[in-house]
């Protein structure tokens, strides 16, 4: 099988396709996934496609859900109805964030946010239109292709303010693109939770980027409650695995991004 990706251009879609050897990547200016004729054209049967495309501005997803859901569910199921196999990235915002330990598979799923509620209704369409589906869902990303949290932290400065009750497990993109392509590569299709290992809150997350910097930059915790916010965000949503999938900690995560960013 043909390993396609689409949103090549996206921060995680970048990493999937540098590390899938022979992968076709798509980006947005190449094919829309909205565009059912286009895609129908581009992916065939013997694909196996990565979906890394997607909307994902979740405080503007609030006022724009129709315009969310044309890519996040409908455009996840033009690219499900026409692949072979396809694996559907997806995220940790389909829960609520009410539990305090870690969220399973089989957990029930109750988003808080448009985004959320998108994101989850391309889980169901991607599965509605193809058996052979995996949904991956991932948490908190960055990465070396992408505007992310670690580089708006190293932008700010002297002194800085972040929440501190928010809890989740910040995700290096090129350790979740290696398990993403591993776990593509073989049959056991449905729904797992990849993210990295260990959890953190946002506070938490930027003391260790400075910290790990040499930078003297002061972090001080506050409340989600002080920095309002167009969209909800689950006050917990560490992911844990009924498939046992562990990746590196966000610590290692850490480490490696802070050797390959530019
Ligand atoms: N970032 C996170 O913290 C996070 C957490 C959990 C899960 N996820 C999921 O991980 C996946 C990758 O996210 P990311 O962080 O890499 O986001 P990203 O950098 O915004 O990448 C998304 C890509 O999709 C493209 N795209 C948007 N609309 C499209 C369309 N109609 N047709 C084709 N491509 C389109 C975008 O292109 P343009 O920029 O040109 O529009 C962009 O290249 C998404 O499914 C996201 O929901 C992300």
């Amino acid at each position: 099988m043909r390993t396609v990706v689409v949103g090549a251009g996206g921060m995680l879609g970048q990493d999937v396709a540098r590390i899938s050897p022979g992968a076709v990547g798509y980006m947005h200016a190449q094919l829309d996934v909205t565009d059912r004729d286009a895609v129908g054209e581009a992916i065939g049967r013997d694909d196996l496609v990565i979906n890394c495309a997607a909307w994902t501005d979740v405080d503007r997803a609030e006022e724009h859900e129709h315009e969310a859901l044309r890519i996040n569910r409908d455009g996840a199921r033009n690219v499900a109805e026409a692949a072979g196999a396809v694996l559907y990235v997806s995220s940790d915002y389909v829960f609520d964030g009410a539990k305090r330990e870690p969220y399973l598979e089989s957990d029930p799923v109750n988003p808080l946010s448009a985004y959320g509620r998108t994101k989850l209704a391309g889980e169901r369409a991607t599965a509605e239109a193809n058996p052979r589906h995996f949904i991956v869902r991932s948490s908190w990303l960055f990465g070396a292709a992408g505007k992310n949290f670690v580089e708006t932290m190293l932008g700010l400065g002297p002194e800085v303010r972040v929440v501190d009750d928010q809890v989740g497990s910040p995700t290096f993109t090129g350790h979740l693109a290696e398990a993403l392509a591993a776990l593509a590569q073989g049959d056991d299709y449905g729904i797992h939770h990849m993210a990295a290992s260990g959890s953190c809150s946002w506070f938490e997350f930027a003391r260790e980027i400075f910290a790990r910097t040499g930078s003297d930059t002061v972090v001080q915790p506050c409340a989600t409650s002080e920095f309002p916010r167009p969209a909800p965000r689950p006050a917990y949503s560490v992911l844990g695995s009924e498939h046992g999938h562990r990746l590196p900690s966000w610590q290692d995560g850490l480490d490696a991004y802070l050797g390959v960013r530019v």
